[in-house]
């Protein structure tokens, strides 16, 4: 049986990675380390708890000694921690840095020590910054936009140079704007979907000309499966589709599919610093075997369908206090401006 550390797992793509792992590879033993932030919910993982492959253990990456305790006797350790909401990073850096950055260099220099087989860091697109045309390869230099990216981008920078200067068997994948289950509802998926869902606007950035191309969550997970036992030590792998959607466009359909008034769709203050599209080339990974099994009608079909029949799940969140107030926060700032 090998033991798996899974960072970040009760978290959006965590949680649903930690199910995929134990649905489709029953000789894993995944252990989860997550400080359960605003982002974090047991809620995600309790269908998981019932089996005795699993282990919850709640601390921070940024802990040494508690990293050292979740890791020890793991062979691989897949790092999904982070804050991960460019709004947020905007509002207040701070925490983004001490997480994204500092608590990589603690699990690495954990993993180094433990001498861990696998090092998966969970990187995003957002590393490369917007690009107005063409398609991102893994070599492209990085040039990222927001306080969010950078930490992302200065994380893969160190993850890197562990392979380089001390051999270790690290990888890491960069995937594109993921939905799904478990979404937590300030992405602009979830967000929209929920607003829709109670009859509140749909707020859609600037002239809602941005785009992006959605991933399904289990797909992504896949990647990062398909990496983790084929992908080559050292080496970054794109993870993305390319069916570019913009906000005007997400909004209007979101309204359609769930029957509610055009007029919610309203254009507010744009995002400062706002990247107006990501695009990857995933030939990379496409090498590897892997491709995303839904496309962009069928993900959004299946993510708007699970919100509709777990409204106690974001309910539950949308009516916390910490919610509330990052809305009004976020809003304040962006009207003043
Ligand atoms: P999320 O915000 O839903 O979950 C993050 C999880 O990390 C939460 O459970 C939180 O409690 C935990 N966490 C935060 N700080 C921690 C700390 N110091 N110690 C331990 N746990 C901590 O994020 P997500 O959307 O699931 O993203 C997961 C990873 O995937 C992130 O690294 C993100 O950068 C990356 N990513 C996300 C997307 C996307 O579209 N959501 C796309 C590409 C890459
Ligand atoms: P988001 O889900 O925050 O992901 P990303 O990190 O890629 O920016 O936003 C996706 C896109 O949707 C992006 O172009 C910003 C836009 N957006 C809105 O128009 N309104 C919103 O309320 C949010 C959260 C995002």
């Amino acid at each position: 049986m090998d033991a798996m550390l899974v960072t970040g797992g009760a978290g959006f793509i965590g949680s649903n990675f930690v199910r995929y792992t134990l649905k489709h590879h029953p000789e894993t033993q995944v252990v989860v380390l997550d400080a359960l932030t605003y982002a974090g919910n047991l809620a995600n993982i309790d269908d998981c708890a019932g089996t005795d492959r699993f282990r919850f253990v709640q601390g921070d990456i940024r802990d040494r000694d508690t990293v050292d305790d979740a890791m020890r006797g793991v062979d691989t350790v897949v790092n999904f921690a982070a804050e991960s909401h460019v709004d947020r990073s905007i509002l207040d850096p701070s925490s983004f840095i001490e997480t994204n950055y500092n608590g990589v260099y603690v699990l690495l220099e954990a993993a180094r020590h433990l001498e861990v087989k696998r090092f998966l860091q969970v990187s995003t697109d957002e590393v490369y910054g917007h690009v107005p045309a063409g398609f991102s390869v893994e070599s492209d230099a990085f040039a990222p936009r927001s306080p969010y990216a950078a930490s992302k981008a200065a994380a893969d920078l160190l993850v890197q140079s562990y392979f380089t200067t001390y051999g270790m068997p690290v990888l890491i994948t960069r995937g594109g704007n993921t939905v799904g289950p478990y979404q937590y509802p300030e992405k602009v998926l979830p967000l929209f979907i929920t607003n829709a869902l109670e009859y509140k606007p749909l707020p859609v950035y600037g002239d809602g000309s941005a785009v992006r191309s959605y991933l399904y969550v289990e797909d992504h997970c896949s990647a990062i499966d398909r990496v983790l036992r084929s992908g080559e030590a050292g080496n970054a792998y794109n993870v993305g589709t390319n069916r570019e959607v913009n906000g005007r466009d997400l909004a209007a359909r979101i309204l359609e599919i769930l029957d509610r008034p055009a007029g919610l769709r309203e254009f507010v203050p744009d995002r400062s610093g706002h990247d107006l599209r990501y695009a990857l080339d995933c030939g990379r990974i496409q090498a590897l075997g892997w491709r995303p099994s839904l496309d962009f009608d069928a993900l959004l079909d299946r993510t708007v369908r699970w919100y509709v029949d777990h409204p106690q799940w974001w309910r539950e969140i949308r009516n916390e206090s910490g919610f509330r107030s990052y809305y009004k926060k976020q809003y304040d700032e962006r009207y003043q401006t």
